[in-house]
């Protein structure tokens, strides 16, 4: 076992900056919530380890899933601010733990554990943060009812919340981390699979798996809006100001 290294302390002022502006964004213009919160989530990825831009893949990913389910327009909304500030409880979790290799201690994973819960009660403060603030903490609930925090089961953990599971683990599995290097997109898919009906709902694995082919997560910005519908990355199928932020 490697020796603790002497981890970054929490930026105490870092965090409350992000409050104090995450408050001015959501008493701001209804049209300026959703572009100033996807800026607001490319800092918070700057911010909690892996520091890769993990939020806005896994936003990416939620929001392929959901339009593939024809969603709402309101609920997709929901999806994306509870995507972009679904890790938001790690502020503040030892770095160490969360980059650590070996088997993490019972207290390690307790703290891991609770960023769900930090994320909840933090967001949940936001009146128009409230409903996302529900899937934030819910999403490490697992199918069979085995995640936390409160162990719920199946369709007792909502729709968007089993969506962003999928999409956090895919980039979990995907992703380079200190402790393994990315899989490939088939093999990573395989273990969605193999978990869909345990950990994973399996219509949203069967979603993400089947239905979209290209889980590029930036695609590239079309030419004009014509070549939105008609391109051949599964992302043009995105809102138009989808690609604006990214
Ligand atoms: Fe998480």
């Amino acid at each position: 076992m490697k020796n603790k290294p002497a981890h970054k302390k929490t930026d105490v002022a870092a965090i409350t900056s992000l409050l104090v502006r995450l408050d001015r964004i959501l008493a701001g213009p209804k049209d300026g919530l959703l572009p100033s919160l996807r800026k607001l989530a490319k800092e918070v990825d700057q911010l909690v380890p892996y520091y890769d831009g993990h939020m806005v893949r896994v936003t990416f990913y939620s929001l392929a899933i959901g339009l593939k389910m024809d969603l709402s327009r309101e609920d997709l909304l929901t999806l994306e601010v509870a995507a972009l500030l679904h890790d938001f409880g790690k502020l503040g979790v030892d770095e160490y733990t969360l980059e650590k290799e070996d088997q993490l201690s019972d207290d390690e994973v307790v703290e891991i554990h609770h960023h769900a819960e930090r994320g909840f009660h933090i967001l949940s403060g936001f009146a128009k943060l409230e409903q996302a603030a529900v899937i934030i903490r819910d999403h490490h609930e697992k199918y069979d009812g085995s995640g936390y925090p409160a162990h719920k089961r199946g369709p007792a953990i909502s729709l968007l919340a089993r969506i962003i599971a999928v999409a956090d683990a895919y980039d979990a599995m995907t992703a380079d981390r200190p402790y393994h290097k990315g899989l490939p997109q088939k093999k990573a898919e395989a273990e969605l699979l193999a978990h869909a009906g345990k950990q994973f709902d399996p219509q949203v694995v069967d979603y993400f798996v089947n239905h979209i082919k290209n889980k590029k997560p930036r695609a590239k910005r079309p030419k004009s809006r014509g070549s939105i519908s008609s391109g051949k990355n599964q992302f043009t199928e995105y809102l138009p100001v989808f690609y604006n932020y990214y």
